[in-house]
């Protein structure tokens, strides 16, 4: 058996809810192993998982909408802790033979909670505690059995409890941060009421990872392609660990690389982790064919066929190869089952896309589990230095995509200095850390200049920094006049032929993140 399977999760139900993932995130922070299925998952397939407990998500629909998700009512009577937030705990009310209605209110933002019994999920908390709430619907009356817990000045009922059922809810959402102390309910819900395992740790994942790997893998081959990003260098250097030499790493340098990237790769990878690599120098051949093309999706097209045409030539020569190893990690994996098809929720990753099949390779995906930050910690646990774990995600068709039409040697180049620059000035602040993405974007425009005493044009640089949690959506980050004016200085200063530089101001939507 999976030993992942032999850890209890705590099941979190997707209610459609933004904050689903959030949840599981909370949970897992508390040491305890969290998983999230879809809303309708039969009882009988939730219970098979022995979880410790459940959790309905919040969701933007309404309990008395038609068709509006609803879990199997069945897992009430499993006799499995249960926790209801916001749209999650009004179903469990309305389930149970409670009332839910229009609030007469609706209550948006942070609210103070007055907490009415702090026996159980509430203990530790204060009288007065201030929370996130977002609804527009609100529970009028409690099922046979509960209590209420706790009120604010809009809801009389504000979280109930049924201790003997282990059945609880809260209309507020404990798993943002502005609920600061959203942490003390997940404990008491996981440990007090669930009596959760704190099992779920890196170090044990890490530990599992190698075995499992190991016991698929055999002495079979795997191939791995590396892109310098964070997922398949922790990736590598997973397998390597469980593999050792039968791992052999392809890094197609497409000449679209961040600066300096293809160096640190080959340094860290191939000679300080020893890591089997073949580094193929595929630049002319990229730009070659992409000199004619301006139309974005085209551009990922050509970029997506080259790279796996040199792929597979490269694997070819390997001979003997069964598993291909890849960076998925676990909110792909939901997306995927979401939507019924392996396409990822951003612009889908040109580069492993239909190798597999193709080749006949085996899909090997060890941090499918795992969330973004969490794959960032396991390279920091394996040694990777911080420059690689902590690096803003990159697209896989890399700078193409930040340069709007054509792909020139001298678009490039601009585009290549002035996103190092944008990067190299927010590690200077401190910064760095704070954003999703900081990047510069060249397009075709040019800004009439004068140099000494001659006029001459340059291109436009756009500056983009955004803040994200899934790059579904994305607002632009407000930056200090010091910062962008040190960024500007040095764009205009330090890389040939730019005329102006300019900062973005779009969220997304209507914008995206990347201009192409
Ligand atoms: P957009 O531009 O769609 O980007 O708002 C959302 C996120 O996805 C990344 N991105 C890509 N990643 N292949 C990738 O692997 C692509 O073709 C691609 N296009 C965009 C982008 O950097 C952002 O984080």
């Amino acid at each position: 058996m999976n030993k992942e399977r032999s850890r209890q999760p705590v099941v979190v139900l997707d209610m459609g809810g933004q904050y689903a993932h959030l949840i599981v995130r909370n949970i897992r922070d508390c040491s305890v192993f969290g998983i999230l299925l879809p809303y309708d998952t039969p009882a009988s397939e939730v219970e098979q998982l022995k979880p410790k407990g459940i959790v309905l998500s919040g969701g933007p629909a309404s309990v008395y909408a038609e068709n509006h998700p609803s879990c199997d009512v069945q897992i009430f009577n499993l006799n499995i802790p249960i926790l209801g937030i916001c749209y999650g705990f009004q179903l469990m009310v309305q389930c149970l033979g409670g009332k839910v209605e229009r609030a007469r209110t609706r209550e948006y933002g942070r609210t103070t909670l007055y907490v009415d019994d702090n026996s159980t999920l509430l203990s530790g908390l204060e009288q007065s505690e201030t929370v996130w709430m977002s609804h527009g619907d609100e529970v009028t009356a409690i099922p046979e059995g509960f209590t209420i817990a706790a009120h604010t000045a809009n809801s009389r009922i504000a979280a109930t409890s049924n201790n003997e059922r282990h059945l609880y809810g809260v209309q507020f959402h404990p798993e943002v941060a502005h609920t600061p102390r959203g942490k003390v309910i997940f404990n008491n819900f996981l440990y007090k009421i669930c009596r959760a395992d704190p099992n779920w740790t890196l170090e044990s994942f890490i530990e599992e990872a190698v075995q499992q790997i190991r016991t698929q893998v055999g002495e079979d081959r795997v191939i791995c392609a590396l892109s310098g990003g964070v997922d398949s260098t922790v990736t590598a250097t997973l397998v390597h660990r469980a593999v050792g030499m039968n791992l052999t790493c392809i890094f197609v340098d497409h000449g679209l690389l961040r600066k300096g990237e293809a160096e640190e790769v080959n340094e860290i990878l191939g000679k300080r982790f020893e890591v089997p690599l073949i580094h193929i120098d595929a630049r002319e051949r990229f730009l070659k064919k992409l000199s004619t093309v301006a139309n974005p999706e085209k551009k990922r097209r050509v970029i997506g066929r080259e790279f796996i045409k040199v792929f597979e030539e490269e694997a070819k020569k390997l001979g003997n190869v069964e598993w291909l190893a890849q960076g998925t990690l676990y909110p792909d994996v939901i997306e995927s089952a979401r939507t019924g098809s392996p396409a990822s929720r951003i612009k889908t990753h040109h580069n492993v896309g239909g190798l597999p099949t193709r080749m006949h390779l085996k899909l090997l995906e060890p941090l499918r589990l795992l969330y973004k930050d969490e794959a960032r910690s396991v390279g920091r646990m394996l040694g990777l230095p911080e420059e690689i774990v902590s690096r803003h995600p990159f697209p896989g068709p890399g700078l193409a995509v930040r340069i709007i039409g054509r792909v020139t040697p001298e678009k490039l180049s601009i585009c290549r200095e002035a996103s190092a620059i944008v990067e190299e000035e927010l590690r200077n602040k401190g910064l760095y850390d704070s954003v999703w993405q900081a990047f510069a974007v060249v397009g075709e425009d040019r800004w009439v200049g004068v140099k000494g005493d001659e006029r001459a044009t340059g291109h436009i640089v756009i500056i983009r920094v955004v803040q994200s949690v899934d790059a579904m959506t994305a607002d632009w980050v407000y930056m200090p006049r010091d910062v962008l004016e040190h960024m500007g200085n040095r764009i205009t200063n330090e890389v040939a032929g730019v005329g102006m530089v300019a900062f973005a101001i779009s969220s997304k939507p209507p914008s995206t993140i990347e201009p192409c």
